[in-house]
């Protein structure tokens, strides 16, 4: 870290607790009951000496206990890319929770969002659940029941929920449990390969034994910056999985930015399996993996009925009536095809602005998007792959950034440079953060010092 990066650090900590008393309250009797504090261990990773308790949340925006009011570019990390409680959805969540939230019995809304469903990415038949991770736990049983495999295959530096499977890291080409991993049930290498993304010699070499029941994927990586596929690279993938008896996961919890029907759609991808959670239900938990007719008949042939409540595969709370009713309004009211149209271009505005400010200060950085979302990161290329993009990483450079946005009323996502546009964005939302990352550019590199002193002063 740089002298001038440490210092410009300690002012915005300082900044921020002078200016946040009542979350410091907050924060400090939490800290008796929650632990480390917060509701869930992440939490605490924000910018800032403890996160910042909300009031409340509506659209693009929030307000915090101290009254400060923030443009929301973090979205709670895509649960809420719908904009915070849209009201077609607040008023049929209400309706539902007067008329029974939960019965362990379908009601007619389940059938309409998996008609929805169907038609969006074109899968045969729709499960529902309460999150993205169960949705990729489930779709990885099934696939390794029908394939009668043991072994699953991910990206190095991928992010698919807290599966067990998944934590796994590649280290001198050899995988191991990923860095953090805490209480690992078993060493990830037995149950997993990974590989770098868009090398798609690693992938044949993973695939060749024939043990390996599933690829679970993100079609373009959004875990460690955005990452895309190269030109070709699924068509590729996807014969070799075929070729090699492997099924494929599309996990669209974050790509479903690229559009109503996720890059399956956009990029005409054909996995055996699409999972779609958080934003489905616009933040009321709900999630739901689709799968081909050929999955289906072969797992349908394989579920006895006296079995298939503790096949491990379910939830008591899972297709409950009220996260149905969610995912039914936020799909047909609120994720739809104009409000794309609407999102798309605040993406880009977005991304041009800080690609300017980078350019004008000739900082070795990029900006990529995917649709209605967009990330910078600190590297001259856009990263090819997760061991590139976390090589490029710079964590006390990024938490000055978010720090500095978030006491000047903006809110990045915090675990990387991500920023999400929902319906209810706005160019103004969008410009002020340009303005905001322009000036941190400044005061980085010295304000009156010239445009390529910045180089030296990061
Ligand atoms: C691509 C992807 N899949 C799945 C998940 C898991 O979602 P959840 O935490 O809601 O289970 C995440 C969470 O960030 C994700 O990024």
């Amino acid at each position: 870290m740089t002298n001038r990066l440490r210092d410009l650090t300690k002012r915005e900590e300082e900044r921020f607790v002078r200016e946040h008393p009542r979350s410091a309250e907050l924060y400090e009797r939490a800290k008796v009951s929650l632990l480390g504090g917060v509701p869930m261990n992440w939490m605490k990773k924000w910018a800032g000496a403890f996160p910042v308790f909300v009031k409340r949340a509506k659209g693009a925006h929030f307000t915090d206990v101290d009254g400060r009011e923030y443009v929301d570019l973090c979205l709670g990390d895509t649960g809420a890319m719908t904009g915070h409680s849209p009201e077609v959805v607040a008023e049929a969540v209400a309706q539902r929770v007067r008329e029974g939230i939960t019965l362990m019995l379908p009601t007619e809304d389940a059938l309409w969002v998996g008609e929805e469903l169907k038609r969006r990415f074109g899968l045969a038949y729709w499960q529902f659940v309460l999150t993205a991770t169960d949705a990729n736990r489930f779709a990885i049983r099934i696939a390794r029941e029908i394939t009668q495999r043991t072994k699953i295959l991910v990206y190095h530096y991928c992010y698919h929920g807290t599966v067990d499977e998944t934590f796994v890291s590649l280290k001198d080409g050899a995988a191991g449990p990923r860095r953090g991993n805490i209480g690992p049930p078993v060493n990830p290498a037995e149950t997993t390969r990974v590989v770098e993304f868009n090398d798609l010699n690693a992938l044949e070499d993973a695939l060749k034994q024939h043990d390996v029941a599933v690829l679970l994927a993100e079609p373009a990586m959004t875990n460690a910056g955005i990452i895309l596929p190269e030109n070709g690279y699924w068509k590729a993938a996807r014969e070799l999985t075929r070729r090699y008896g492997t099924l494929l996961v599309a996990d669209e919890t974050h790509t479903i930015c690229a559009g109503p029907g996720g890059c399956t759609r956009e990029w005409k991808l054909e996995p055996d399996f699409v999972v779609f959670g958080k934003a489905i239900g616009s933040g009321i938990p709900g999630a739901a993996y689709g799968c081909t007719e050929e999955v289906a008949q072969r797992i349908s042939a394989r579920i006895q009925l006296e079995d298939c409540d503790v096949g491990g595969i379910g939830g008591t709370l899972a297709g409950n009536a009220l996260s149905m009713a969610a995912m039914r309004a936020t799909l047909e009211h609120v994720l739809t095809e104009a409000a794309y149209e609407k999102m798309m271009p605040l993406a880009v505005r977005f991304g041009d602005g800080v690609a300017g400010e980078i350019k004008k200060r000739g900082l070795p950085w990029n900006v990529q998007r995917l649709g209605c979302r967009a990330e910078y990161t600190f590297c001259e290329k856009p990263p090819r792959n997760g061991g590139e993009s976390a090589a490029a990483a710079d964590f006390e450079l990024e938490r000055f950034l978010h720090l500095y946005t978030l006491n000047r009323g903006v809110l990045l996502t915090p675990f990387h440079n991500m920023a999400l546009m929902c319906p209810a964005t706005t160019e103004a939302d969008i410009d002020l953060h340009t303005k905001i990352f322009a000036e941190a550019l400044d005061e980085l590199a010295g304000r009156n010092a010239n445009p390529k002193g910045a180089h030296s002063a990061l």
